[in-house]
């Protein structure tokens, strides 16, 4: 059995790529990433010490490049993790988010068509039903509740939901989507709310809270999403679409200050700055559908979870501190310079 996994040298990508190596060590895996600025080879360095796994740099909008490789390498299933995933430079920027999201979606399906496929996999995201309102705790996305994306990123997603759906309708093509909530763990990025807020805790530095921190986010160790979706691509039923969450919901003040306690650093570090545009009150998954057809739940807890995540964080400063000392300089100052 051999498996693309686009957008392998990313956060979520890059922590699939070890858990389906370590359990399935007799198949073959193929990361197929472009390396934008949120991915990066070396977090790919102990995977490619291994003969069952290959690297290829490229875009998933490239038709030339993607039929290339599907040509070359009959590929059994295809994973897409590949895209632009952060809210707040989708505001300041669409258009790649277009380009990579819907766009390169689209090629993909294409190859799946033209050279067949045993599975599609979309890994996709519970912002394509929009926000739920902070006052009504008793609300949660199902898969049946209508896609009513907030920002391009999360518009952008939906449209390749659509789109895959589609392939199924008309082409029979054998797909299935996951819909999941936030990600934390290891090897995150630190544009998001967690390694943010990690990365400038442990140099003292101010913890940009949009707004009053009210807002609420429904989070998941990064190891369960992996191992959700791993079942959905072999045991997921062709044409569905699968809500991966864990009710493990937070405001984000309070992730802050559990962080700030975990680091044991003051909460005067918090500031409270301007609000995102459109910013989405509160995400909340139901996933009774995956526990009850596929037997999944999650197995991290919070409060476990976080303590690992931080350790890795300090553990790995090196990592970070690649990361923090380039590009990102300017990419900080743009976003909470003037904010
Ligand atoms: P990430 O930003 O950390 O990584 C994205 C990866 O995709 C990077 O390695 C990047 O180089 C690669 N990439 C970007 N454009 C590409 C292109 N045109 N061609 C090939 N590769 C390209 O993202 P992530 O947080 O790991 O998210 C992975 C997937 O999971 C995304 O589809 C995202 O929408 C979805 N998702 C994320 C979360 C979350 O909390 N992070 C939750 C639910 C769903
Ligand atoms: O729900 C799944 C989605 O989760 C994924 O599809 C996205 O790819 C992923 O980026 C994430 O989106 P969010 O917008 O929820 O994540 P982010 O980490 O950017 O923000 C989490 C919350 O924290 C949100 O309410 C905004 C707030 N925030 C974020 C940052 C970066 C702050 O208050 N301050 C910050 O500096």
């Amino acid at each position: 059995m051999k498996t693309i996994i686009t957008g392998g040298a990313g956060f979520i990508g890059t922590n699939y790529v070890y858990y389906v190596l370590s359990k399935y060590p007799e198949e073959q895996f193929i990361c197929i990433d472009k390396l934008t600025y949120a991915g990066s080879l070396e977090n790919l360095e102990g995977a490619l010490k291994n003969d069952n796994f290959r690297f290829i740099k490229g875009d998933i909008a490239d038709k030339d490049f993607i039929f290339k490789v599907f040509e070359e390498e009959k590929p059994d299933v295809v994973i897409n993790f590949a895209a632009e995933t952060h809210v707040d430079r989708s505001v300041v920027d669409p258009e790649v988010f277009l380009q990579t999201n819907v766009i390169g979606t689209g090629v993909l399906l294409e190859a799946c068509r033209k050279y067949g496929i045993k599975r599609f996999h979309q890994v996709s995201t519970d912002e394509v039903y929009g926000d739920l309102p902070l006052d009504r705790p008793d609300l949660f996305f199902t898969e049946e509740t209508p896609l009513h994306a907030s920002s391009p990123y999360s518009a952008s997603k939906a449209s390749a939901d659509l789109l895959v759906l589609a392939y199924y309708r008309t082409f029979n093509l054998p797909v299935t989507i996951s819909r999941c909530s936030n990600n934390y763990g290891p090897y995150q990025f630190p544009e998001k709310l967690i390694p943010l807020m990690i990365a400038n805790a442990l140099k003292d530095k101010p913890l940009p809270v949009y707004s009053k921190g009210e807002n609420v986010r429904d989070w998941l160790y990064v190891e369960d999403h992996c191992e959700a979706v791993d079942l959905v691509v072999r045991k997921g039923k062709v044409g569905e679409v699968y809500n991966i969450g864990g009710h493990n919901e937070r405001t984000n003040l309070e992730v802050v200050r559990i962080i700030l306690k975990e680091l044991g650093k003051s909460e005067d570090l918090i500031r409270f700055v301007t609000d995102r545009p459109g910013h989405d009150k509160r995400y909340a998954i139901d996933p009774a559908k995956i526990n009850r057809e596929l037997g999944w739940k999650p197995k991290t807890n919070f409060s476990e979870g976080i303590k690992m995540t931080i350790k890795w964080y300090v553990d790995n400063e090196q990592w970070l501190q690649n990361i923090i000392s380039g590009e990102y300089q300017n990419y900080y100052k743009k976003m909470y310079g003037n904010r």
